[in-house]
């Protein structure tokens, strides 16, 4: 709570910045310029504010975090517990660490056409993971847990690749993630296994 005394000083001073302001001569040119440059800028935030609270566009690195020391040690990001998996409502969720150089696990394989949520985590340095051809790219900063949810439009190969600048073998850190088309994802991951022959 601010006191009476300082906030009767602050109107005064703002009030003196104002008048201080129309002595000011700025010329009309200048005057329509700067009106324009105000306009977009109530545009892109009226862009931006519009999709966060409608279309529920975020940026991706949610505040969810995690002690990077002991990774290995947590339920979630143990390494048995890395890679693609469904959960039981058949979400797909894609659990992976970065640490220099490289991401765990190597390579990925994933269906096409599906939302898939995407959970990292640094165990050492500041890294970022970027996949060419697609709106998917954001940083994974040590100490927080980074989540996307993305969708393969269709099947292919890509490159998963670290673009934070993280050391010497910054240039060596990638995976790759395998698209492949629902119905074969499908069958694959519920195929029981075949029989042992002896
Ligand atoms: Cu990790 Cu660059």
């Amino acid at each position: 709570m601010q006191t009476e005394p300082t906030q009767s000083k602050n109107i005064l001073l703002l009030r003196e910045f104002v008048s201080y302001l129309r002595t000011l001569h700025i010329d009309t040119l200048e005057q329509k310029w700067i009106a324009i440059a105000m306009m977009i800028i109530a545009f892109l935030v009226g862009i931006i504010t519009v999709d966060a609270l409608f279309h529920g566009i975020n940026p991706p690195s949610k505040v969810e975090t995690i002690d990077s020391a002991s990774v290995h040690l947590s339920k979630e990001f143990a390494e048995d517990n890395l890679g693609v998996q469904r959960d039981n409502s058949g979400k797909i969720i894609v659990r992976m660490v970065a640490l220099r150089y490289s991401f765990i696990p190597k390579h990925l394989e994933v269906p096409a056409e599906t939302p898939i949520t995407f959970r990292w985590v640094s165990t050492d340095v500041l890294h970022g993971v970027n996949i060419p051809m697609t709106n998917m790219s954001t940083m994974i900063v040590p100490g927080y847990v980074a989540e996307v949810t993305t969708t393969f439009p269709k099947p292919g190969e890509y490159p998963l690749l670290c673009n934070e600048y993280c050391g010497l073998g910054h240039n060596h850190m990638w995976s790759t993630i395998a698209v492949i088309a629902k119905e074969e994802w499908v069958a694959k991951t519920t195929a029981t296994p075949p029989a042992l022959t002896k």
